[in-house]
């Protein structure tokens, strides 16, 4: 089968097309034909040289795929069953769904709702799933339906997707971009406003800023976050899920021991099964209100993903990228 290997040696970085075998790690694995995958921030970060989150020296990337289960001994996974396949150390310590087949446990396979194409699965994608836990996660805090969130590096992948779920729920969703050349394609999105990047940072001089949001999706990290967490209002939450911009954060207890505020955690990479179910049962019951077209980038091929990671390293996506493996 084709696939896109990243390899590392003394040094060296090469991320090619490559002829190679799918090979299981337990014979209980099952194998999955791909026909989509996407591009993830973190396969930029396992395609990048001295990698810390890529934990072999070679191996297929992409840390998430959709497609047909091949073969199975499973009879919960029977074959012929639709499913996204990500997380745990899928693209990462084990061979990723860059590649026509790649094998898995069942315990990184989620059976795709019916009103979700094997396409779409993949314009959802990890970061979709991402959106969507944290759009849960907020609503299971709380979240008020009359005030703004936030949702921070909107034009990306969990951003654009948060902002679209957000809104199909009736939020009022608020775009934070770093590319005010989108903005017309945010608010196509559902986002009701749109600020800049530097206007998170209300008030830097005081140790709070403003109450301005009633919830707040970030991918973003670092100074971000800190801002954030002063202006959420009383008893918000934010989900936080990425490090963009810094994965430090160096903020004070103010906000939540007078404000009562939530700082939560969203990881789709170990979410366990209960949370998988959750979330795409509730990703199935949002498809049929969404167009998940205009959210895709573009689609490529395998020899194009050297490219397509470049530009998500430079953050010069919009949306999500697809990856088609089968198509040379
Ligand atoms: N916790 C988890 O399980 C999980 C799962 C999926 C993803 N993530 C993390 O979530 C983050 C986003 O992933 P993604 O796939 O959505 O990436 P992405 O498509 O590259 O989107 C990131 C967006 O952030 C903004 N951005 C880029 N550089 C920035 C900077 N220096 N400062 C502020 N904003 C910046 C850009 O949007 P604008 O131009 O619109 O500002 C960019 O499009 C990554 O850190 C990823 O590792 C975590």
């Amino acid at each position: 089968m084709r696939s896109f290997v990243v390899s590392e040696e003394q040094g060296v970085l090469s991320c090619e097309v490559r002829a190679s075998e799918a090979t299981a790690q337990e014979p209980s694995d099952v194998l999955v034909a791909v026909e989509f995958s996407g591009v993830n921030y973190k396969d930029a970060l396992v395609a990048s040289a001295h990698s810390r989150v890529r934990r072999l020296p070679s191996l297929v990337g992409g840390v998430d795929a959709s497609g047909t289960i091949a073969t199975s001994d499973d009879p919960n996974f029977p074959v012929g069953t639709r499913v996204a396949v990500h997380g745990d150390d899928l693209g990462v310590a084990r061979d990723g769904g860059f590649a026509e087949f790649v094998f898995a446990p069942t315990r990184f396979l989620s059976p795709l709702p019916e009103t979700i194409s094997n396409r779409d699965a993949m314009v959802i994608g990890t970061a979709g799933f991402t959106a969507m836990a944290s759009v849960l996660a907020l609503e299971h805090h709380g979240l008020d339906r009359t005030g703004e969130i936030l949702v921070t590096g909107a034009t990306g992948g969990v951003g654009s997707l948060a902002l679209t779920f957000l809104s199909a729920r009736g939020y009022l969703a608020v775009a934070s971009t770093g590319s005010p050349e989108e903005s017309r394609w945010l608010f196509e999105r559902g986002a009701v406003r749109i600020i800049g990047r530097e206007d998170i940072a209300d008030r830097p001089d005081r140790v709070l800023a403003g109450e301005r949001w009633a919830g707040a999706i970030d991918c973003v990290g670092g100074e971000t976050l800190h801002h954030i967490l002063r202006s959420l209002r009383y008893g918000a939450a934010v989900a936080a899920s990425g490090l963009v911009a810094s994965p430090d954060l160096h903020t004070n207890v103010y906000p939540f021991i007078t404000r009562a505020v939530s700082l939560i955690g969203i990881d789709a990479v170990e979410a366990p099964e209960t949370t998988r179910r959750r979330v795409w049962t509730a990703l199935g019951g949002i498809a049929p209100k969404v167009d998940f077209t205009p959210l895709v980038d573009r689609t490529v091929r395998l020899e194009e993903l050297v490219d397509a990671l470049d530009s998500i390293r430079n953050g010069k996506t919009r949306g999500r990228i697809l990856v088609t493996p089968t198509s040379s």
